[in-house]
């Protein structure tokens, strides 16, 4: 048989995440083939980006974050920094073993509301948020149409974008990502302004993180 495996059902790909859930430590939301020391390295230094660039937010804001959405919290690996930075974060996941990790992660939080629900099920238009956070989230979004929709509606409800995707990979990502650049994103991401971009290297894999304005809401 020749041509591209095909993509998988929604179905398959909850089950997939629900599989993973049932990993180890940050093996649940990294690579499972990466050392332990590796991940916890690389979550560090994601946690640092993410964390300068809410400041950085604030500063262009001229006043501290209000409210924060996180797209696919996982095991709440990143929440904590998110909830230092916002008054509220709003935490959505479409696997309920990864909320439930996250709550018991992140249960001494008290201003984080976490939500099961399926990025691309969601109109966010009702609810305006200062910044929205997504790492290694949006890659997972197998079909292209589904991405733009997402990205449509992030991008009529977000101040701000915190992206961190994978954009090249060492051992080549499995049939659950897609490896796509910032321009691809940036192509389905209306109105969009990047304030910040660099590259995060995660043994091997490369992702481009960047700070994406929307300057008809900023
Ligand atoms: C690689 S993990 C990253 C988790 C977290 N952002 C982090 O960096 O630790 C991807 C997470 O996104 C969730 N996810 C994947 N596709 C999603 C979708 N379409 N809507 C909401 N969550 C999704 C998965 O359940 C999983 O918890």
């Amino acid at each position: 048989m020749t041509g591209e495996a095909a993509c998988p059902t929604d179905e398959e790909v909850a089950a997939e995440w629900a599989r993973r859930a049932e990993r180890n430590g940050l093996a649940r939301v990294m690579r499972a083939s990466q050392p332990a020391e590796l991940n916890a390295g690389t979550t560090g230094v994601t946690r640092g980006i993410v964390d300068e660039y809410l400041r950085l937010v604030a500063a262009d804001l001229r006043r501290p974050v209000a409210t924060a959405l996180e797209v696919g919290c996982g095991v709440g690996r990143l929440t904590p920094t998110l909830a230092t930075h916002a008054d509220r974060v709003t935490a959505i996941d479409m696997t309920p073993q990864m909320l439930d990790n996250a709550r018991r992660n992140c249960a001494d939080l008290t201003n984080v509301d976490f939500m099961l629900a399926r990025a691309e099920d969601i109109t966010w238009q009702a609810s305006m948020f200062d910044v929205g956070v997504s790492v290694w989230v949006l890659m997972h979004l197998l079909d292209d149409e589904q991405l733009a929709k997402v990205c449509t509606s992030l991008a009529e409800s977000l101040r701000y974008l915190v992206l961190i995707e994978y954009s090249g990979a060492q051992i080549p990502v499995s049939r659950w990502s897609r490896l796509r650049t910032l321009e691809d994103y940036l192509a389905v991401l209306p109105g969009a302004q990047v304030l910040q971009e660099r590259s995060l290297d995660y043994g091997g894999d490369a992702s481009t993180a960047a700070l994406i304005r929307f300057p008809d809401h900023a």
